[in-house]
């Protein structure tokens, strides 16, 4: 089935049509960035914007960076405020004029990596971290994917994601070392609560990993993202095809 991907992030809009069957891109990616924080009304002229210039016109699959119940946006950390009780399937759909289905960002990356990517053929229990302007987690265990929120634990008094996202390395221009050092901390509190078999660390921020990887301390292996920063947007997509039933 082809869908049109979308990844929804703090600072850009990514999307691509998507062959479902292979994963694979069937045209190159468009990436719109957001800078401030975008109402939903901007931001889903921007999804539009999107779709428009691949002139889709088929299903639509899209990956937001919050808690997803149902076609609700439940939270909003580095988007607008205002999506947060938002009714997103109804708002993009509108928008589109295409059928949309929606899940959290994190939750769409790791059902790309469970069937094309870094824990593709593993039914192991899986950790699924995306590092960016926050942290996004997953878990995955016999091929489900369960959205979770550890990007929020509190460490050192704060939200995680505060202190180790790849928005703070950047904010706080840490070296690839003292980034690692906050990693591994993380890390630990997340090993000690979900004790994974695998951490796949995806995340634009995951095509850098020999720069990082090196100084990670885990007991699970630790893998970076197969798909890269192209996850977020193939998953969206699968997501869709499996609401519609293919
Ligand atoms: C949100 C998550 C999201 C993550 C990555 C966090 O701030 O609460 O839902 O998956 O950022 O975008």
């Amino acid at each position: 089935m082809n869908v049109l991907g979308i990844d929804i992030g703090g600072s850009a809009v990514k999307g691509a049509p998507v062959d479902t069957r292979t994963g694979r891109l069937l045209a190159p990616r468009l990436k719109v960035e957001t800078p401030g924080k975008l109402t939903p009304a901007k931001l889903s002229g921007v999804v539009a914007k999107i779709a428009a210039q691949y002139k889709w016109r088929g299903p639509i699959g899209l990956g937001f960076p919050g808690v997803i119940h149902g076609p609700f946006i439940r939270t909003s950390a580095n988007l607008h405020p205002r999506f947060v009780g938002t009714d997103g399937v109804k708002l993009f759909s509108r928008a589109t004029g295409c059928r949309v289905a929606l899940l959290n960002d994190a939750a769409a990356a790791g059902l790309a990596e469970l069937k094309f990517g870094g824990g593709r053929g593993f039914a192991g229990k899986t950790l699924v971290l995306t590092l960016g302007t926050g942290v996004g987690s997953a878990l995955v265990l016999a091929g489900v994917v369960f959205p979770v929120e550890l990007g929020h634990l509190p460490l050192r008094g704060r939200s995680a994601e505060k202190r180790v996202s790849s928005a703070a390395r950047k904010r706080n221009d840490l070296s690839w070392r003292q980034w690692a050092k906050r990693l591994n901390e993380y890390l630990a509190v997340l090993e000690t609560i979900t004790r994974p078999e695998l951490i796949v660390i995806g995340g634009g921020v995951s095509a850098k990993h020999p720069k990082f990887f090196p100084f990670l301390r885990t007991s699970a292996r630790l893998v970076p993202a197969k798909l890269g920063n192209d996850a977020g947007i193939v998953g969206a997509a699968l997501h869709a095809a499996q609401a519609a039933g293919k």
